[in-house]
């Protein structure tokens, strides 16, 4: 049984007072709910903060990006084993904004999870086509070359400790969210893809959805059989809103 986990993706949001109150409100609005795991990726400058404030809870935290690097002369980046000052659980790799806006190729975002996994953190790897992709119908295909890119380096046994979000491109930020059965279908070709692999780690690999997840579609998205949760934007920044998600994956 995979337990769910739902993921706020804070992005490039945050301020000092403000991170208080919804971190504080989160904390506050899913004591008591235990039946599925729940995190923050917050930017690094308030990695402290969110460990001050999280640490004995039930939350976890984690960062959006790091260095494929340990240490050296890079300007700008943080490592993997940085995270580790501040207690971070997980980190977000390949993410499309990543992917898009900064050139991160396949094997840069592998580089990147190997180095997660070497520092003892959680990669969530994210995987997902555009518009003009899936119109064409090369969801699989590239979807199934950003997983081999990270199966090829690391083998697939390095997933046993991961997470995979599916995020499609065309529904990031767009209010456009995947239907319930499009998500499911991509989780399942996901799914088949590891366990040619190795069937027992892709039986408990945990896959979530990112994509204008909201209140109002999160218990549909999570009702299907191959959606573990979600990977949060814009609705992770808003308290109440991203408590009713968590509580949509108690379920
Ligand atoms: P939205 O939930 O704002 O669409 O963002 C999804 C996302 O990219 C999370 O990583």
């Amino acid at each position: 049984m995979r337990m769910k986990l739902v993921a706020g993706n804070w992005t490039m949001h945050g301020e000092i007072e403000q991170n208080r109150e919804l971190l504080n409100m989160i904390v506050s609005g899913t004591t008591g709910m235990e039946r599925a795991t729940c995190a923050v990726c917050v930017p690094y400058p308030y990695l402290s903060q969110a460990q001050s404030l999280l640490k004995n809870t039930h939350i976890s935290w984690g960062a959006q990006n790091i260095s494929q690097h340990d240490k050296g002369a890079y300007t700008g980046e943080v490592s993997a084993i940085m995270l580790n000052d501040f207690c971070c659980r997980y980190v977000i790799v390949g993410h499309s904004e990543r992917r898009t806006l900064y050139s991160e190729d396949s094997r840069t975002v592998a580089l990147k999870f190997k180095a997660a996994l070497d520092a003892g953190l959680v990669p969530i790897l994210c995987v997902g086509e555009t518009l003009n992709q899936r119109e064409a119908g090369f969801t699989e295909q590239v979807v199934g070359e950003q997983l081999d890119a990270v199966i090829g380096l690391v083998g697939v046994d390095a997933l046993a400790s991961s997470v995979l979000a599916y995020e499609p491109i065309w529904a990031i930020g767009t209010g456009k969210t995947a239907t319930p059965q499009q998500a499911q279908g991509v989780h399942v070709f996901i799914r088949n893809r590891v366990a040619s692999h190795n069937v027992r780690i892709a039986a408990e690999l945990r896959i979530i959805y990112g994509g204008s997840v909201k209140a109002s579609n999160a218990a549909e998205l999570f009702a299907m059989l191959d959606i573990d949760g979600g990977l949060i934007g814009g609705a992770s920044l808003i308290a109440d809103e991203f408590i009713s998600i968590f509580l949509a994956a108690q379920n």
